[in-house]
């Protein structure tokens, strides 16, 4: 679209002024660990793990890459019932459907727009055998963790935390992706540290250690150690790159930037939009890393009139996640409803460009063209 202003995006990569991500790379450069091992691999896991209070972490080309070896971690294959966040992207679950176990999908609730402790708890009724539960901090937005822990203690399952949108977004005085057995990160283009392409599996069991290093096992073929190459176990090409990796740590240290920065957008927004009548912000929660700024439209103004109006200023903006129990590959799929509480968000909801590359001017743009709406 050519409308003469320039272009303002969802969510771009954001490489540190210092060209700290550089520097990590020419060093894989210089010393020739250009391979999916090296320093900057072993670096960023134990720098994530770290800043992050995971027990142990292994480095892997995507956040998908790291549900699917959670999944198999745990033993979860055909038969067993997982019990998932419905609202949220289909990498969240798609894992499930690789190791052929059965999704069943869980509405939200109203505050932070997660799993809903109550439609799991009913959930549990009807599974009682359920093996496992996949949450997922929406946005940042931290799900209710005290509750789901709760119930998933009571009933014997495993937890699994998708905080690949949640890098930085504390619950308490922990950091999200450290409350389940295993919790991943994503590191891809739009998320608030990005390597380009790449993801964390973390562990927070009492033996990590052990668990992680099978994991780099499964990732790396699953090479038996022989001199030839001999597989006892099925493996899979899914280490990250030391290359990759430089990325992820010049990226870790300008993460404190990137927070304050989305956090800032996210008060922008509220405190220019806030008072639109029909107009509601997400819930803002301590401890939420604000990836996305999202809001709902409640009232005579849809969804679909302030995306219209966006993307007539050569502005991009993005519905919220359609949820799993609509998606038309998981139709034959349980649902266990909570009133229709994610149907209602994506129907009406909106995430507004939350780069951090945004200046006050761009954010001033996108808060005037929503806000002729209302004149
Ligand atoms: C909630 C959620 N889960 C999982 C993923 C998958 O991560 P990746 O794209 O790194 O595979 C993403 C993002 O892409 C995501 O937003």
């Amino acid at each position: 679209m050519n409308t003469g202003k320039q272009h303002i995006s969802l969510a771009t990569p954001h490489m540190s002024d210092e060209g700290y991500e550089q520097k990590f790379i020419k060093k894989a450069f210089d010393t020739n660990w250009v391979a999916p091992i090296g320093a900057n691999v072993t670096g960023f896991e134990d720098e994530i793990c770290t800043y992050i209070g995971a027990k142990a972490a292994a480095a892997l080309v995507s956040g998908t890459s790291a549900m699917h070896l959670a999944i198999r971690a745990e033993g979860i294959g055909k038969g067993d019932i997982v019990l998932c966040q419905s609202l949220t992207f289909s990498a969240s679950v798609n894992p499930v459907v690789y190791e052929n176990a059965t999704p069943v999908f869980i509405d939200s609730e109203s505050d932070t727009w997660n799993i809903s402790p109550e439609a799991l708890e009913r959930a549990f009724v009807k599974y009682p055998k359920a093996k496992a539960v996949i949450l997922v901090h929406l946005y940042g937005t931290p799900a209710k963790l005290d509750e789901i822990i709760a119930i998933c203690k009571k009933h014997g399952a495993v937890l699994l935390e998708d905080a690949a949108e949640a890098l930085g977004a504390t619950y308490g005085h922990k950091k999200c992706g450290t409350f389940g057995d295993f919790g991943i990160l994503s590191f891809n283009g739009n998320k608030i540290i990005t390597t380009s392409g790449g993801g964390m599996l973390l562990c927070n069991l009492p033996d990590a250690d052990e668990r992680i290093a099978k994991v780099r096992f499964w990732a790396s073929q699953s090479r038996d150690p022989e001199r030839y190459y001999q597989h006892s176990e099925l493996g899979f090409n899914y280490r990250m790159s030391n290359i990759v990796a430089g990325i992820g740590r010049g990226q870790l240290l300008v993460l404190n930037e990137r927070l304050a920065k989305k956090r800032y957008i996210y008060d922008f927004y509220s405190h220019e939009l806030g008072g639109l009548d029909g107009l509601e912000m997400m819930p803002r929660i301590s401890g939420q890393n604000c990836w996305l700024s999202c809001i709902q439209l409640n009232g005579s103004i849809s969804s679909t009139n302030v995306m219209d109006a966006l993307l007539a200023d050569d502005i991009e903006s993005r519905p919220v996640w359609k949820p799993m129990h609509l998606q038309p590959f998981y139709r034959n799929c349980d649902y266990i409803n909570n009133g229709g509480v994610a149907e209602r968000i994506f129907t009406r909801g909106v995430c507004l460009p939350s780069d951090t590359k945004l200046t006050n001017d761009d954010l001033d743009r996108v808060c005037r063209v929503i806000k002729v709406l209302w004149e």
